[in-house]
């Protein structure tokens, strides 16, 4: 009996330990990496920040299923899902969160005015962003070791919209509005710049904002011009209506040209299916989901997890987690200020391209693609 318990107690004891120890071992060996997405989830725009989260959301999926070691540890990806209400002043607040929060990285912002204030703020504290959706040239104006861009920027589908008006349609006058964004203006200015240089005549600039959803006075006065297109710098919360009023107005057989932010598959909705919808030329920053290899397959796990919400960059999102974490594999470190420096060396086969970067973060080979609405559906023409 005594050896049994002098026996008994140690052996006990040592077993406890050996589980305490495995235990231990096994929480400290797993590990949270957080990955933000930053964009606009409420608000006229929340659709288009919606399909850019998902895009995050189904990376991040993926990658918990690989059970991926980084570091030595066992790594469990989790989404840090922030609303930046497409305001400039939140998108500060909420870099200013995940740097607090000491997120890995970030995908976002969606639009350039929320995307270059929020940039400056992680930089500061050293966390890298990828942007899928803001294409201002000036995002990537400073050239943050933290800032990159995985689509072509305005200079590319300002030019590429103005090109195939003078050019591919042959039209003459164009009238201007934007939305007085960074993104809108800038967008605006280069589409002019290229259209005079193509020889069209600008016969209007007109501004508005992104919250507007009248432009009767606007449109109204364009008319008396007698443009042959009108180009719109902003969103497609404007875009819709204003296709509707140009409808209402007369306009309805004038070209309307606009970029990314009013490329997405809601816009003929928002215009109240307007047959205006069918004069839009849109241009977006890389190429469509139908033309990527493995496009199709990978539109189909996005619509069985999100159904009837894809718009545009969803693909660009996806990518943008994978190549944050593949930077991190190839740091061996999900440490923001350690695998940072991987970035820049990236060579990733994403979905939607070969993903590699130039020395300012911007893509070294970046598509555009111009696209039309056909019976109110999204078709790319290139
Ligand atoms: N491309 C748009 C922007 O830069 C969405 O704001």
């Amino acid at each position: 009996m005594t050896t049994f318990r002098h026996h008994h107690f140690p052996l006990s004891a040592l077993a406890v330990g050996a589980l305490l120890l495995a235990t231990g071992a096994q929480a400290q060996e797993a590990q949270t990496v957080r990955i933000a997405h930053a964009g606009p989830t409420s608000g006229g725009i929340a659709h288009i920040g919606k399909d850019t989260e998902n895009g995050v959301r189904l990376a991040i999926d993926e990658l918990n299923a690989q059970n991926l070691s980084i570091g030595g540890k066992k790594v469990k990806f989790e989404i840090a899902a922030e609303d930046d209400a497409g305001d400039p002043k939140q998108a500060t607040a909420v870099a200013q969160k995940l740097c607090d929060q000491k997120v890995a990285g970030v995908v976002g912002h969606l639009q350039s005015g929320t995307t270059m204030p929020a940039s400056v703020i992680y930089n500061k504290c050293g966390i890298p962003h990828i942007t899928t959706a803001a294409t201002n040239p000036d995002v990537t104006k400073p050239g943050y070791n933290t800032t990159y861009r995985l689509i072509a920027n305005d200079n590319a589908l300002g030019a590429a919209l103005a090109i195939y008006a003078a050019d591919a349609l042959k039209l003459k006058k164009v009238a201007v509005i934007d939305d007085r964004t960074a993104y809108g203006q800038g967008l605006a200015d280069v589409f002019k710049d290229t259209a005079k240089k193509k020889g069209m005549e600008v016969v209007a600039s007109e501004f508005t904002t992104d919250k507007a959803t009248d432009f009767m006075a606007i449109l109204t006065s364009i008319r008396s011009k007698n443009p042959d297109a009108i180009f719109y710098g902003g969103l497609d919360s404007q875009s819709g209506p204003m296709l509707r009023q140009m409808e209402q107005l007369g306009l309805g057989k004038v070209k309307f040209f606009s970029g990314d932010g009013s490329c997405t598959e809601k816009l003929p909705e928002l215009a109240s299916k307007s047959a205006a919808v069918a004069n839009v030329t849109c241009a977006t920053g890389g190429i469509s989901v139908e033309k990527m290899a493995g496009g199709q397959d990978w539109k189909k796990r996005y619509d069985a997890k999100f159904p009837g919400q894809f718009q545009i960059y969803s693909p660009y999102a996806y990518d943008a987690t994978m190549v944050l974490v593949n930077a991190m594999k190839r740091a061996d470190s999900v440490d923001p200020r350690v695998y940072v420096t991987a970035l820049p060396k990236t060579n990733f086969k994403g979905v939607t391209a070969q993903i590699q970067f130039t020395d300012k973060g911007e893509l070294t080979q970046p598509a555009v693609t111009l696209n039309a609405y056909k019976n109110m559906v999204r078709a790319p023409l290139n």
